[in-house]
């Protein structure tokens, strides 16, 4: 069974060692999931599967056959950025670049956790059906992808501009 992705389709390799992240960049030229650690500490190659953000590097590309994957090249339809990419470049949420594809698919991943209500860390109230992003929930929720530079304060604002408030949604467009 191929694997979607970015809405077309691809045979998974035959070689069951080959990374999510290592098919997509070296194998399907498909360079905007970075890999910046390779070990699952970055956030750099976060990719959305069936809607969720995984980390790629520590995916094995055959265990999603037959799954949807979303990457950064699969955000903008035509010239028209994503809402989240749009904030981004209106906040200055990025400096060095390397960090921003996964920045921004694990942005959306989070917002899709925090409309179904899954609590983070910070959490006040547990059971609510649906969680307010509020800016310390945004950095908890968005503590696994590094930025290591100055731009931390432009990546939360253009989240919160997205999806704070009555904007919050996650899907991928
Ligand atoms: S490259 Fe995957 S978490 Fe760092
Ligand atoms: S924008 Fe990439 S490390 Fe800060």
């Amino acid at each position: 069974m191929p694997i979607s992705i970015n809405g077309k389709a691809y045979d998974v390799p035959a070689d069951a060692r080959v990374s999510l992240l290592d098919l997509l960049r070296d194998r399907l030229g498909l360079p905007g999931t970075k890999k910046g650690c390779n070990q699952g500490a970055c956030g750099a190659c976060t990719v959305l599967v069936d809607g969720s953000r995984i980390l790629s590097c520590l995916a094995l590309a055959v265990q999603y056959e037959g799954r949807t994957v979303t990457t950064v090249e699969g955000l903008a339809t035509g010239d028209g950025l994503h809402p989240l990419q749009e904030a981004f470049v209106e906040r200055d949420g990025f400096q060095c670049g390397y960090c921003t594809p996964g920045q921004i698919l694990s942005a959306i991943g989070m917002a899709a956790e925090a409309v179904r209500g899954l609590p983070s860390a910070v959490t006040a109230d547990v059971a609510r059906r649906a969680i307010e992003l509020t800016r310390e929930e945004i950095a908890e929720r968005m503590s696994g992808n590094l930025c290591r530079c100055g731009a931390h304060n432009g990546i939360v604002d253009a989240i919160a501009d997205t999806f704070a408030g009555d904007r919050k949604g996650g899907s991928a467009r």
